[in-house]
């Protein structure tokens, strides 16, 4: 694997996506807001918004320059970062374990006419033998693990992606990593 030195750039935020960061920045803080028992998940944490439109945009640019990508995100949230890799253009899947959160993607997908799929299950092969999609048509991978899921995830990544696939793992901030497969 390759790891890519990305130039972060600067890209005109839509009003579209800005009303969408703050829709499901709200929407998160509703989920961390409820207790486990009354279907709340306490310690979600979100990619920035913002950010994540820069980042994909420069990816895109950088590293897949010649097509629109097929995107998946590995454990999507509350879909945000889906959504906007949507609506850049590109086939976009988010893979989630909590039934909630799928939920509240596929809402908000509707309601800003999105078109995004989500899927819910495990990531992991051993959850999962099966994988929940095909990886082969996959370009461009995300990912804003947990920190005890840092290598798991690259080493999926190393076994299911084709050969120059990116995946962006994202560590809160500005901090991130982009590898080729
Ligand atoms: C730090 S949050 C990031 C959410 C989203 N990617 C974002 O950037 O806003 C990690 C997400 O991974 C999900 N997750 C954890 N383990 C998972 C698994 N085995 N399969 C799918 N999703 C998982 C969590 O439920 C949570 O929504």
């Amino acid at each position: 694997m390759e790891k890519i030195d990305l130039s972060f750039e600067h890209f005109n935020l839509p009003e579209k996506v800005n009303l969408l960061i703050q829709h499901c920045n709200e929407a998160g803080d509703e989920f961390c807001s409820h207790s486990e028992e009354d279907g709340g998940i306490p310690e979600f944490v979100a990619a920035d918004g913002r950010i994540s439109w820069q980042l994909l945009n420069s990816v895109v640019k950088q590293t897949l320059p010649d097509r629109t990508p097929v995107f998946c995100e590995w454990g999507s949230g509350t879909g945000l970062v889906t959504l906007i890799a949507s609506f850049m253009g590109m086939s976009a899947t988010g893979i989630e374990i909590e039934e909630d959160l799928i939920d509240l993607a596929r809402e908000t997908s509707r309601e800003y006419a999105i078109p995004a799929t989500f899927i819910h299950g495990s990531i992991y092969p051993k959850d999962n033998p099966t994988p929940l999609i095909n990886y082969q048509q996959v370009d461009l991978f995300f990912a804003y693990p947990w920190p005890n899921q840092i290598t798991h995830m690259s080493n999926l990544f190393k076994r299911v992606a084709v050969e120059g696939a990116i995946l962006v793992v994202y560590h809160g901030g500005h901090n991130y990593r982009v590898l080729r497969r």
